[in-house]
């Protein structure tokens, strides 16, 4: 059972490929999600295009913190692999007196592999999966230091498929 408080800023963290979107689409709403693809997609035509990613960072924080003042959970569907990614979504939680949680997907780097291999939507080589898991293995060290009120880590695919939310009252 993952706790999430009723008014939270989630961050999702996981490498490409731990199924970030699928479980985003599984348990929360298609308007409270976030992803940094689509960002990436409004301010440059393209999903995937790295270089736009700083704009398209600033833009989905300009809306989660909408969201936030108006009293909506909000998640944020991007790898947040990087600390100073997640920083940036601890103080925009922060700004708004709202909760910042972690829901780490782990999976194993082959499993994701092979996912990313099937998709067309992916081009990337495995080094650049590897670098994600790198980053990975060392977020779970860093991450309850950075601010984060709770730390959810679910581990293998069953863990992650047998999931649940539960939302706790603020008051
Ligand atoms: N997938 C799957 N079984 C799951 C979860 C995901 O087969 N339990 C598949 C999805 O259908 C998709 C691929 O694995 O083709 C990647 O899942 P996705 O949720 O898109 O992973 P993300 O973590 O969102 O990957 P990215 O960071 O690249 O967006
Ligand atoms: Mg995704």
């Amino acid at each position: 059972m993952i706790d999430v408080p009723e008014l939270a800023l989630v961050a999702l963290v996981g490498i490409s490929g731990s199924g970030k979107s699928t479980f985003a689409r599984t348990h929360f709403k298609p308007t409270q999600v976030l992803s940094s693809d689509y960002f990436r997609g409004l301010v440059a035509d393209d999903e995937n295009d790295q270089s736009a990613s700083a704009d398209a960072f600033d833009v989905l924080h300009y809306v989660a913190g909408k969201r936030l003042a108006a009293g909506r959970l909000t998640v944020v569907d991007a790898t947040n692999l990087q600390s100073h990614a997640r920083a940036g979504l601890v103080k925009v939680a922060r700004e708004h007196d709202v909760l910042p949680v972690a829901i780490v997907l782990d999976v194993p780097e082959s499993l994701a592999w092979e996912r990313t291999q099937g998709r067309a939507d992916r081009t990337f080589g495995r080094q650049v999966l590897t670098r994600m898991h790198r980053d990975l293995r060392r977020s779970l060290g860093s991450l309850a230091r950075e601010g984060f009120r709770k730390v959810h880590v679910l581990r293998g695919t069953d863990e992650i498929a047998g999931a649940e939310i539960r939302y706790e009252k603020l008051f």
